[in-house]
């Protein structure tokens, strides 16, 4: 079965096609950073427009790429939820229109799932079960994967979530949207042990994560730092490396606490935070040392991609699930109410 998947769930319209027996055939993407980067974050209204002007350019763009003809598609997935609901809109809407016009069947597929499998995409895949923490600017979360669809959730963020945390921290360094990145490229000229962050939540018991602290402790150091003044650069690069190894290693602790609670050595890390160099380098010396094994995504596929949703959507409509021809988006949509597939 080939299926066209579809994203349009915050800031990157892309679209993708998978083929059951072949694998990832292509993939398009078109990123909104220059469009919303004047206003420093995500302005949803801007976002569905810029949805709807590339949609199906880059629909043509997957299909040409695969070649595969449309009438070849045995469906059609698209991303439903959680995300902005206009932006997810454009792209519900263009996908269930295109599957009735084809004749062919629709599926809404959960985008945190997709980032949550987006590692079946690599050689090798991990086998299931696995522990999956999966950081992104929506979410961040550590859950047991027994299978598709079974997701029993570990631990959540309180508050912010780990990208939201990146990109909060940046904007108040005066860097620049989206901040995760930016931040990780300043950190390279930081000076570890400058600042000494903490690391919250460590010494309480359970897999909770909260960062909203941190982003607090960012400010105060940063400005009793610029009070007794010095070269500005060197103080953001100091304090962007004292924050990214806080969450780091944060992220790492808790990591570590679930496969040591579950007795599971496999951790998958997946969503955008999950493209953080640092982060990836730390977890793999933390599994090793645990004697296991870490999987990502490709960097690519760490952010929001429709490879992902293609993936999903594939295993899904393979399994027989269908969505009706209303077109149906959720802004919220908890994970533990998908479906899970017979293996
Ligand atoms: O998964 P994603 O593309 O979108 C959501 O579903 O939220 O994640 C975007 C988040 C943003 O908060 C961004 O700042 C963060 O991932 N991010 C990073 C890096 N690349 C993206 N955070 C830290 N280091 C990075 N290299
Ligand atoms: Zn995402």
């Amino acid at each position: 079965m080939k299926v066209l998947g579809i994203e349009s769930s915050c800031d990157e319209t892309a679209v993708a096609v998978y083929d059951a027996e072949r694998g990832l055939l292509s993939h398009a993407l078109h990123s909104q950073v220059k469009l919303h980067a004047e206003y420093g974050g995500v302005v949803p209204e801007l976002a569905s427009r810029d949805h709807v002007r590339y949609l199906l350019p880059l629909a043509n763009q997957a299909l040409v790429k695969a070649g595969v003809d449309k009438s070849e598609l045995g469906g059609i997935a698209y991303t439903s939820g959680p995300g902005l609901v206009g932006a997810l809109m454009v792209g519900a809407s263009a996908g269930r229109a295109l599957a009735f016009t084809l004749n062919i069947p629709a599926v809404a597929v959960h985008h945190m799932e997709g980032h949550l499998l987006a590692p079946m995409l690599e050689h090798p895949a991990p086998a299931f079960p696995f522990i999956a923490l999966l950081v992104s600017g929506g979410h961040t979360l550590l859950a047991e994967v027994r299978g598709v669809g079974q997701y029993q959730i570990l631990g959540e963020s309180l508050d912010d979530a780990a990208g939201e945390a990146f990109d909060k921290t940046a904007k108040l360094l005066g860097l620049g949207y989206p901040g995760g990145p930016v931040l990780a490229k300043l950190a390279e000229l930081g000076r570890s042990g400058t600042y000494q962050f903490p690391r919250p939540m460590i010494d309480r018991p359970g897999l909770e994560f909260s960062f909203s602290g941190l982003k607090t402790f960012t400010l105060t150091s940063f400005q009793a730092a610029l009070q007794k003044g010095g070269d500005e650069q060197q103080i953001k690069a100091d304090i962007a490396l004292a924050f990214e190894e806080a969450v780091v290693d944060t992220l790492m602790i808790k990591c570590r606490r679930a496969l040591q609670q579950t007795g599971i050595n496999r951790l998958v890390v997946a969503g955008g935070v999950g493209a953080n160099r640092r982060l990836r380098q730390v977890l793999k010396d933390m599994t090793a040392r645990q004697g296991g094994e870490v999987f990502y995504p490709r960097i690519e596929f760490c952010t929001d991609n429709a490879a992902m949703i293609a993936y999903v959507g594939c295993l899904r409509l393979m399994a027989g699930e269908t969505e009706p021809l209303a077109i149906h988006v959720r802004a919220r949509w908890p994970m533990t109410q998908l479906a899970t597939l017979n293996p």
